[in-house]
């Protein structure tokens, strides 16, 4: 596999978009990834989406966006992993820039999930967990990581207001974000008092919903000349089990554990080089269970870390530096491809208030279903 580079990046705001369709919103990011290219045009066309054929009344979204930003006769597809499709459509492009298939790509990741009522979503969203064995039984995205961090709560001992850091730290970050859904900071005391949705989960343990689309141009590294370059240092990418109860430890995220080596090992680093980590903050046990699997915490200790205030834009190892599922927002199949710009960002210097000093390597982990299928990335400044 030959080095690859991410020559652009663009994004829209997380927000309700009624008055964009879903191709325009694609179409939004693709065109200003293309603009930061200096390109017109590209190879592929690789689309991350979990659920427009039931939010949106539209699949085969390849053809459709590529013909809407004028890559008619392009390859292109739609790439789906449930909330990891758009981590998912970037190993997709970086595979295909990367075996010299194609000499570029733009990968986009789209969702647009408010046009539905909110309790078709939430039902859409549970058919990326078992329908046999978790949906059929009632149990909504909420309710099966409200189990899990019930579990972690007992088997560690932590109450439930050692969790409020993360969103504390996601949601001050965000402020610093225009592409952010939300741009409100909030305390212990808002913590506290949030509205519960389904215990322990409150409403600031979880992400909201949301639409938005962001981009990237992927090239051959050495095609480009002069300039900073921002590489793809390694990836990988590792699925377990569909349904949690099928799992010996509900606790440890073991496709997270082997994403994460696999993507160390072929960036040739160990996690301690890692300057910023955009995890799959979905739910705050999520961010704690990412943080442990890929070796920043020990098992049954990454609240500590968030209280120790390693996880701010200032410590050992910052999340959600953009705002994070949490507070940048959640649209689903989206979410990977904002992970990877908001690296980007932060490698090329633009993160702003929520700059990270000097950052080398910084490393996206995007998660579909309840730890189902995990992909990480490892990003790398060059010179
Ligand atoms: N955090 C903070 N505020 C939130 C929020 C969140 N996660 N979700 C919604 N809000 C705010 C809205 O902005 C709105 O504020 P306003 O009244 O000032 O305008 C208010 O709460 C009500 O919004 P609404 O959209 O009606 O919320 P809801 O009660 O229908 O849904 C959740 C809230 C948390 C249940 C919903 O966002 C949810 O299900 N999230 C999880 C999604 C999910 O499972 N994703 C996949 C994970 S893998």
């Amino acid at each position: 596999m030959r080095e690859v580079a991410i020559l652009g990046i663009g994004q829209t705001r997380v927000d309700e978009h009624w008055d964009k369709s879903l191709k325009e919103l694609a179409g939004e990011a693709v065109f200003e990834a293309l603009k930061d290219a200096r390109r017109e045009s590209v190879d592929a066309v690789f689309v991350g989406n979990m659920m427009s054929g039931s939010a949106n009344h539209q699949q085969h979204l390849g053809a459709l966006i590529a013909d809407w930003v004028g890559l008619r006769y392009s390859e292109a597809m739609r790439v789906e992993a449930a909330c990891g499709s758009g981590g998912a459509a970037f190993r997709s492009g970086l595979m295909a820039v990367g075996s010299g298939a194609v000499e570029s790509a733009v990968v986009v990741g789209v969702e647009k999930m408010t046009d539905s009522p909110g309790d078709e979503i939430t039902a859409a969203l549970a058919t990326a967990a078992d329908a046999d064995y978790e949906a059929d039984m009632g149990l909504s995205f909420v309710a099966l990581n409200a189990l899990i961090m019930q579990r972690y709560l007992h088997e560690y001992g932590w109450k439930h207001a050692d969790f409020a850091p993360f969103s504390i730290n996601a949601h001050r970050n965000a402020l610093e974000n225009p592409f952010a859904r939300f741009h409100e900071a909030i305390t212990e005391a808002d913590y506290h008092k949030a509205p519960m949705v389904a215990d322990p989960i409150n409403l600031m343990d979880a992400s909201p919903m949301g639409d938005g689309a962001a981009a990237v141009v992927l090239v051959p590294a050495d095609s480009i000349r002069g300039g900073a370059t921002i590489t793809v240092a390694g990836s990988g990418s590792s699925t377990d089990t569909l349904a949690v109860q099928d799992r010996q430890d509900a606790l440890w995220l073991s496709a997270a554990y082997r994403s994460a080596k696999q993507a160390y090992d072929q960036a040739g680093i160990s996690r301690e080089q890692i300057d910023v980590f955009e995890s799959h903050d979905a739910f705050s046990i999520m961010a704690a269970l990412s943080l442990e699997a890929c070796g920043f915490a020990e098992r049954g200790q990454a609240p500590r870390l968030a209280l120790e205030g390693a996880i701010l834009p200032t410590g050992r190892i910052p999340i959600a530096t953009r705002g994070g599922l949490k507070a940048r927002g959640h649209p689903v199949g989206a979410t990977g491809m904002y992970q990877i710009v908001e690296i980007a960002q932060q490698l090329r210097g633009q993160a702003g208030a929520t700059q990270v000093p000097d950052a080398i390597y910084g490393m996206a982990q995007n998660i579909g279903g309840s730890g189902s299928n995990i992909v990480t990335h490892i990003l790398k400044r060059g010179n």
